[in-house]
């Protein structure tokens, strides 16, 4: 059972794809994590984020040392990550890794931006999560105090805008439901009422197959 999950940033996929993988015992890939570790790689190199060449060869040179590194999450790598992500080199370089982590046997759950229409078009269930920017900038903003970050929500929402607007706006893979994704709108839901919602999607598609 292979599990897709898309959705633009702070929509609450990431908890909700790591809940669904822990319910029924299967791995877990963050896509997202992948792009972010490429746009570290660049950022420690000191590489120019616009140069495609020098991204792509740190798409294809990923070490477990830059997918653990807890900057991964810091808002300038996630930055950069949105800009990374629109190369179509870059995209090519990591496909065939996330093509292999789903075909594992018992399945998986990936979460991302493009799991159900690029990397995954026939997955068993796909979800489409959404919340309103101005939910997903105070999740964000609590998220970074809870981490003993300063968060400024005017800015996080900024933020996140211009990062939907390049995300859904690229030429190449751009955040969009696949046609046959369920949407969940999770800004009114807490964590537990977005993961009951969702396990509901899965178990309808699991009964009707
Ligand atoms: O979900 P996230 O914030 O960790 O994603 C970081 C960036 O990577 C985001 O700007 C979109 C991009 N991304 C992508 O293009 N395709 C994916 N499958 C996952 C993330």
């Amino acid at each position: 059972m292979i599990i897709a999950i898309d959705g633009p940033a702070s929509s609450g996929k990431g908890t909700l794809a790591r809940r669904l993988a822990a319910h029924y015992g299967v791995p877990h890939l963050d896509t997202g994590s992948l792009y972010r570790a490429v746009a570290l790689s660049l950022l420690d190199a000191g590489a120019y984020l616009g140069d495609s060449g020098a991204a792509e060869a740190a798409a294809r040179a990923l070490t477990d040392d830059i997918l653990a590194s807890p900057r991964l999450r810091d808002e300038r790598t996630g930055e950069a990550a949105s800009i990374v992500s629109a190369m179509p080199g870059v995209r090519a370089a990591l496909l065939e890794y996330q093509r292999a982590f789903a075909r594992q046997t018992g399945g998986a759950v990936l979460d991302g931006r493009d799991v159900g229409t690029v990397i995954c078009p026939h997955a068993t269930v796909k979800l489409f999560v959404t919340a309103s920017a101005g939910v997903r900038a105070a999740r964000r903003a609590a998220e970074l105090r809870a981490r003993g970050e300063p968060a400024d929500e005017a800015i996080i929402r900024a933020d996140i805008e211009q990062r939907d607007r390049r995300d859904a706006e690229r030429a190449v893979a751009p955040l969009k439901p696949a046609a046959d994704a369920h949407l969940l709108d999770t800004s009114n839901l807490d964590i537990e009422a977005a993961f009951e919602a969702a396990k509901a999607v899965v178990e309808s598609v699991i009964a009707a197959r």
